[in-house]
């Protein structure tokens, strides 16, 4: 047993968590919108419109604040007028990133839109720099947003919506550096800036512009963005990084078979993300010292190796509790940057990825990644407040730190996330609570066996309990056991 001792002090508040850094990404890829979100009017599992009603209810049980749609790669090879109008008549086309299937375009603009109402999530457009014109792109926000008295309000009325939509976060292109063009830092700036002055606010709606951001550690196109582009022309730069087991895209490693050495390299590579944020926000605070940019991370997440027996272009996979910490990992780390990081998007909600969702025709089941996100959902809309904790490594190689945490306050109650990362310790916490007054806590926790996840036929193997925690002259001690993700509520 590791003891590890703790300090929240609530007088110091840091930052605003937006509820957007716990936000979803759903692309046009093997079956995270059909088969997975959308399964169509005439299907025989419930739906709404199309949508999955278990999905939607499973999306508002987490609060999920922020949808990200429909790419990804696929985001660049769009093209919005084919998703609109009668169903029998769109046109199809062949999704060349994603298994080169055929695509119906039956999930569209107003099926995107429906989900969002339905799940009560900001919609996250992401626009087509990469293939498409600025043209295109400038008459999707007209459609989307115009109230009337345009060509594209009236096809939107004539397509059956009288009201526009309000759509906040507009992302123009999407990984411009690769799938989205294989552009220069220096193109794709000036490409954004004309594509982005094209893209108004219509009725009362305003655009939060997102530009494309760097691959992982390429901060030469950070700085490159940061020095062409101001905040009239763009409220944010995304981010993406994936956490790779091995470290190797040609042999990701196993989502179910992995040893404990791969276990914490993957953890290892997931807590890189903190290196990242820190440099680029450097960066950014060089050219904009006043926060008016926030960073999005709107890509991160494992990817594995596909499931055997599933089409690879579909990016399947399983997903175990270390999932799960690799969750609680990122997310305590984005709260903790949450003075920069504005958003964040898990890669993705249903089917692929690390998902939040497994779908097998009309059964469904909730993944550890889930969970996570269900321990998590009342740091939306805190207060980060400071929270240090005693260094303390695991046993293993890699000598990653073995707790990972954040601390927020909202309308009086603390919460307070904590992961043990290791596979041998446990953890003993003692944390001493400074400039709030508390009485009472209270504790759910994740824990399983490693390798442990919830299938079809056992959806409930993990999943969260209520956790014994002790609260005396406001020191909360709490014990936890290896491999877990704790909760903790404080008032
Ligand atoms: O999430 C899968 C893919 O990963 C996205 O389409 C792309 O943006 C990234 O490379």
């Amino acid at each position: 047993m590791k003891k590890i001792s703790m300090l929240i002090n609530a007088r110091d508040r840091i930052s605003h968590i937006n509820p957007e850094l716990y936000g979803h990404f759903s692309e046009h890829l093997g079956r995270c919108i059909y088969n997975g979100i959308y399964v169509g009017e005439n299907s025989t599992i419930p739906n709404t419109d199309g949508i999955r009603n278990d999905i939607i209810e499973a999306f508002r049980n987490i609060k999920l604040p922020v949808l990200r749609w429909p790419g990804g790669c696929f985001a660049d090879e769009y093209h919005w007028k084919d998703g609109i109008g009668e169903k029998s008549k769109r046109k199809k086309m062949i999704n060349t990133n994603w298994g080169g299937v055929s695509e119906d375009n039956s999930f569209g603009t107003h099926e995107f839109m429906r989900l969002c109402e339905l799940v009560g999530c900001e919609p996250y457009i992401a626009g087509n720099l990469g293939s498409g014109t600025i043209t295109e792109l400038s008459e999707w926000v007209e459609y989307m947003t115009l109230e009337g008295g345009s060509p594209m309000s009236e096809l939107r009325k004539q397509n059956g919506r009288e009201k526009p939509w309000k759509l906040k976060y507009l992302g123009i292109g999407n990984e411009n550096w690769g799938c989205g063009g294989n552009m220069r830092p220096e193109y794709y700036a000036d490409e954004y800036r004309r594509y982005q002055s094209f893209c108004k606010n219509y009725s009362g709606n305003e655009l939060f512009k997102i530009a494309c951001g760097p691959n992982s550690d390429d901060y030469n196109w950070t700085e490159t963005i940061m020095k062409s582009l101001n905040k009239y022309q763009t409220r944010g730069i995304s981010l993406h990084y994936y956490t790779i087991p091995t470290g190797d895209w040609n042999k990701k490693g196993s989502a179910r078979e992995f040893d404990n050495d791969l276990y914490y390299s993957t953890i290892s590579k997931t807590l890189y993300m903190d290196e990242l944020i820190t440099r680029h926000t450097e960066i950014m605070n060089r050219y904009d010292p006043n926060n008016d940019i926030g960073l999005i991370v709107d890509e991160w997440g494992c990817w594995y190796d596909v499931e055997e027996g599933t089409n690879p272009g579909f990016l399947y996979q399983q997903n175990t509790m270390r999932d799960a910490i690799v969750a609680a990992c990122n997310l305590n780390i984005f709260n903790r940057h949450s003075k920069r990081v504005i958003m964040a998007n898990l890669a993705q909600a249903v089917n692929v990825l690390q998902s939040l969702i497994l779908t097998e025709g009309e059964k469904m089941v909730k993944t550890p990644t889930y969970h996570v996100f269900g321990l998590f959902k009342e740091h939306q809309n805190g207060e980060l407040v400071y929270c240090f904790s005693e260094a303390a490594e695991t046993g293993d190689k890699d000598k990653i730190p073995l707790l990972s945490s954040s601390a927020s306050v909202k309308d009086g109650v603390m919460t307070l996330t904590l992961a043990n990362c290791s596979l041998e310790d446990s953890a003993h916490i003692s944390c001493d609570i400074r400039g709030f007054e508390c009485t009472e806590a209270s504790a759910r926790i994740l824990t399983a066996e490693v390798h442990t996840c919830n299938d079809f036929d056992a959806p409930e193997r993990v999943t969260p309990a209520a956790y014994p925690v002790k609260l005396e002259n406001s020191v909360l001690t709490a014990e936890l056991p290896p491999c877990s993700v704790v909760s903790v509520t404080i008032k």
